[in-house]
């Protein structure tokens, strides 16, 4: 969640950290275990707080440090653990750092970042923003130098070739972690540790570094962990897990992800099958974290074009929902718009092997705001009630609108009204997660696809400890028929609590379009 969008407590437009704590109960009810902050230091915000001026800070709007404090004390009363986006490639353009580095080639700074006198042949080649970001490398009005920028030409890169930035990182780290934090999410690992100089071909990347942080980490906090922001393939898995284990401890699994996309919009699941075997294989104490939607756009870059456009046809058909020749810039709300296909894809979120991740505001439903630019869509204030503001703040105008239009408008999606409605989204969701907390196989069991008796039927099974659960998911919108050879087994539906059992060796059962179950077997 960003601490802006979440609660304003003083009445100014922003979210806060004192409104934050305020919905720890909210929290802690709906059966969230860690936080995850996205960047709430000091910035201009042209990247939504990703483009930091102060890495030790707290951007006044967020609230004092003494607010901070409070909340962190009141995290761990809650026993909800907080980690925080940690934003190491680059800094804002506005950062006193690089303010130093265009001020004098002799500056100690200016070897902070990556410099070229001359412009490379392929300064407009690997864009991460493609169609709105020009170039990588952009002259510096100042110092007649061009600097590198992966990201937008207002976040230069810091140059981790130096031992100084290294240092540096190891110190916000730690300062972090004394605060409190019980780990981080990594921006853009890939491209932390990408080596670049200028002209040089074939560079490499610096996985050590990603070793040495973990163990700084660990050495200061030792359960703390790192969570890896990295779309990576996955012969690249181990690179980033570390051989047995020594890198990140998580990543969160973005093949899967784009290839679960892709199943959802056709009800064709082999290459989604694939990509859940294929992402299989990582050390045993490692850990995925699965997620269906997060604060940027659907990122379907790894699928090919005609899957991809299948996908926009299904989910994002105009041009204005897409997003950087490669992705969606929706909430999932919006994109299935179908509350049996969603409930599905959470039931399917809940029991994916690994650890799941959601956004604030899915629990309820939240629809996006295809008026504001580029990612800021999904990204509209928390809708608590139907009061002014939808209940985010009292100030005459939010800093950002909220949705007040259309069929996810905050008269109708709303925490209040949806807490008061037993078949609202918000208590079928907070059910599943109490019901997934009575089943560690899916955080820590042996899993497998077993053949389900059709093909848009997704049968896995888990054992732990001598336990088995078996989930089903119905890709299709229509009924099919679940055939699963078994020896002789009782079912449970942990979901609808009753019993069934198998027949000569084989369990059927009819789902209806998208129904799911989870069956533990005795
Ligand atoms: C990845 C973040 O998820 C995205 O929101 C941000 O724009 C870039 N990294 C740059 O920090």
């Amino acid at each position: 969640m960003d601490v802006r969008t979440f609660k304003d407590s003083n009445g100014d437009g922003y979210g806060d950290f004192k409104g934050l704590t305020s919905k720890l109960d909210y929290l802690k009810n709906l059966g969230v275990e860690i936080i995850w902050l996205s960047p709430f230091q000091p910035s201009p915000l042209l990247d939504d707080g990703y483009d930091i001026t102060n890495f030790f800070g707290i951007d006044p709007k967020c609230g004092t440090k003494k607010d901070f404090d409070e909340f962190m004390q009141q995290a761990k009363a809650h026993h909800v653990r907080v980690i925080m986006d940690m934003v190491l490639n680059h800094t804002s353009n506005q950062h006193q750092w690089f303010q130093q580095a265009e001020n004098s080639d002799t500056s100690k700074y200016h070897f902070w970042y990556v410099w070229t006198k001359t412009r490379p042949k392929d300064y407009n080649k690997g864009m991460v923003f493609p169609g709105v970001q020009k170039e990588i490398w952009s002259l510096d009005p100042k110092l007649n130098e061009y600097y590198y920028h992966r990201f937008y030409k207002f976040q230069p890169d810091l140059n981790y070739d130096n031992p100084m930035v290294k240092a540096e990182a190891y110190h916000i780290l730690g300062y972090w972690l004394k605060q409190g934090m019980d780990g981080f999410r990594l921006d853009a690992v890939p491209f932390i540790i990408e080596e670049m100089r200028p002209g040089a071909k074939n560079l490499g990347h610096d996985f050590d570094f990603i070793t040495q942080m973990r163990h700084y980490v660990q050495a200061q906090k030792p359960d703390a962990f790192l969570l890896g922001e990295a779309n990576v393939l996955p012969k690249e898995n181990q690179d980033y897990f570390g051989k047995k284990g020594e890198r990140m401890q998580m990543l969160f699994n973005f093949f899967a992800n784009q290839h679960l996309f892709y199943a959802l919009a056709t009800g064709k699941l082999d290459e989604y099958k694939k990509a859940l075997q294929e992402t299989d294989n990582i050390p045993p104490a490692s850990q995925w974290a699965n997620f269906l939607r997060n604060h940027d756009e659907v990122d379907l870059g790894r699928l090919s074009n005609a899957q991809r456009e299948q996908v926009y046809q299904k989910m994002g058909p105009q041009k204005n929902m897409q997003l950087y020749n490669r992705g969606i810039r929706r909430r999932l709300t919006t994109m299935l718009h179908n509350s049996l296909q969603l409930k599905m894809a959470y039931s399917l979120l809940f029991s994916l092997p690994g650890t799941p991740v959601m956004r604030y505001g899915d629990e309820i439903g939240m629809g996006d705001d295809l008026n504001l630019k580029e990612r800021l869509s999904v990204r509209t204030p928390m809708q608590w009630s139907d009061e002014k503001n939808a209940g985010f703040t009292n100030a005459a105008k939010p800093f950002r609108p909220v949705i007040s239009q259309g069929e996810y408008n905050y008269h109708l999606v709303n925490v209040a009204t949806e807490q008061k409605e037993p078949k609202s989204l918000y208590n079928w969701m907070a059910k599943l997660i109490k019901i997934r907390k009575t089943c560690p196989e899916f955080s820590f069991g042996e899993w497998e696809i077993i053949p389900s008796g059709s093909p848009e039927i997704l049968a896995i099974q888990y054992n732990y400890l001598g336990k088995t659960l078996i989930t089903l998911h119905n890709f299709s919108n229509k009924s099919e028929q679940a055939m699963l050879s078994l020896s002789p087994k009782k079912l449970t539906d942990l979901l609808e609590n009753n019993t069934n059992s198998t027949i000569n060796g084989k369990f059927k059962t009819a789902l209806n379009g998208y129904s799911f179950k989870w069956y533990r077997l005795n």
